[in-house]
């Protein structure tokens, strides 16, 4: 063999060795599924500095419930491996982080003189809020808060109710077979019959002008097994509601981006198409028009429930409004997830940085003038 030779299949072996590594590199490091396996995250992130742990310190409950790691990381488990979350006030100095939850806000107000005086720069205060403005006031002291964790896109931590997610590959979904398991025309559950979008009234209108409904809770029927808001999510809910073809997922007010488990809860796992008041605000959440029926594309309540019996009789024109699952998911965490964006934020030291603000008053915001008006529905009614 001369040297040329011999220096060629060298070549050879080298190229092929490297062709090999690069290749399994490739494939090991750029494929978004080991990405997403190694940095254990649920779906797609960003995610780009090395892990550190972090501590939340929670200066309240959530309606009385004391919050924990387990709670709070519900929808990311895997984060509980870099972010505690403790209650114990002797942490609150050397935390990542302090959270109070706006509803208990009152709990912490005993020992807010003394977080105020540990108080560091680079420590955010995070405001947690699930309500809407017509049933939640933010606390209004000066200066108190970073960001605020709320389920509207100005939000500083995005923590939705739901939402949809566009699938990589369609689903093979035979939409015929969810005809089958319908038998009803439309329902509602709820146990707040009094709101200020006068939200039974106007179901009590459909009904009157001929829409087939059945109310369930407080303000209807019992509903059997599902007594009580702690069984609200329990699966007798599944059972009950899905025989329905429509669920009416009126909100208990009508504000910007407040669009509840209702929603999406029936939209999801429970197969009902939703009926809401104001097609724009479900919009803005990116759902699909096709995936539910507003009320207000009509002029008055007749033309609704015209429409939803004749969806309701038309086997082809009622699957029409179910052809999106083919191309979207639904993802239900009454907004959990934005406990997960302010774990990965607080490991980050450049976002914490470049997130750096304060509200003087994060009231103001909330509750301005022309987030919520509760008199959308009012012309159905007159
Ligand atoms: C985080 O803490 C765990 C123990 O809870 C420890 O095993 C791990 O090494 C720590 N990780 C980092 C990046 O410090
Ligand atoms: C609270 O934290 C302090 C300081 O880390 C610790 O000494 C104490 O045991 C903790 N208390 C509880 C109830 O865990
Ligand atoms: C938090 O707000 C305070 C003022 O209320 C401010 O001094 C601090 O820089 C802010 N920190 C962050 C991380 O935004
Ligand atoms: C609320 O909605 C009603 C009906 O669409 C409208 O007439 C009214 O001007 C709105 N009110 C405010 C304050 O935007």
């Amino acid at each position: 063999m001369s040297s040329t030779s011999g220096n060629f299949w060298k070549f050879l072996v080298i190229f092929g060795v490297y062709a090999v590594v690069i290749l399994t590199f490739w494939q090991f490091f750029y494929s978004a599924d080991f990405l997403s396996k190694f940095l254990q995250l649920s779906g797609p992130s960003e995610f780009s500095v090395p892990r550190k742990n972090v501590t939340i310190y929670v200066a309240t409950t959530y309606y009385g419930d004391p919050i924990d790691a387990e709670m709070a990381f519900l929808t990311c488990p895997e984060l509980k491996k870099f972010c505690r979350v403790t209650r114990n006030f002797s942490e609150a100095s050397t935390s990542d982080a302090l959270l109070f939850h706006s509803r208990n806000f009152f709990e912490a107000v005993k020992i807010l003189p003394n977080l105020k005086k540990l108080r560091k720069p680079n420590v955010p205060w995070i405001l947690w809020n699930i309500e809407s403005p017509s049933h939640e006031q933010l606390p209004t002291e000066k200066n108190l808060f970073n960001w605020t964790m709320t389920y509207r896109r100005d939000a500083d931590l995005w923590a939705p109710y739901g939402y949809m997610e566009k699938m990589d590959v369609p689903a093979k979904i035979d939409v015929n077979s969810i005809w089958s398991l319908k038998t009803k025309t439309a329902t509602w559950l709820g146990s707040n019959c009094n709101t200020p979008n006068n939200r039974i009234q106007l179901i009590g209108k459909m009904i009157q002008k001929g829409l087939e409904a059945d109310v369930w809770g407080a303000c209807g029927a019992p509903p059997g097994a599902c007594m009580g808001v702690q069984k609200r999510t329990e699966p007798c809910v599944r059972e009950l509601i899905e025989p329905y073809k429509f669920y009416l997922a009126l909100e208990n007010s009508n504000c910007v981006d407040y669009v509840t488990e209702k929603f999406w809860k029936s939209l999801g796992d429970r197969m009902a198409v939703p009926i809401v008041l104001q097609r724009e605000v479900v919009r803005q959440l990116g759902v699909p028009d096709p995936a539910y029926i507003s009320v207000d594309d009509f002029q008055n309540l007749e033309e609704f429930v015209d429409f939803v019996e004749k969806v309701g009789s038309e086997k082809d024109f009622y699957l029409k409004f179910h052809e999106w699952r083919k191309d979207y998911r639904v993802i239900f965490d009454n907004g959990f997830s934005g406990w997960c964006r302010l774990c990965e934020r607080l490991q980050d030291e450049n976002l914490i940085l470049e997130n750096r603000k304060f509200y003087k008053n994060a009231n103001e915001n909330w509750q301005a003038a022309g987030v919520c008006n509760n008199s959308i529905g009012m012309k159905y009614l007159i």
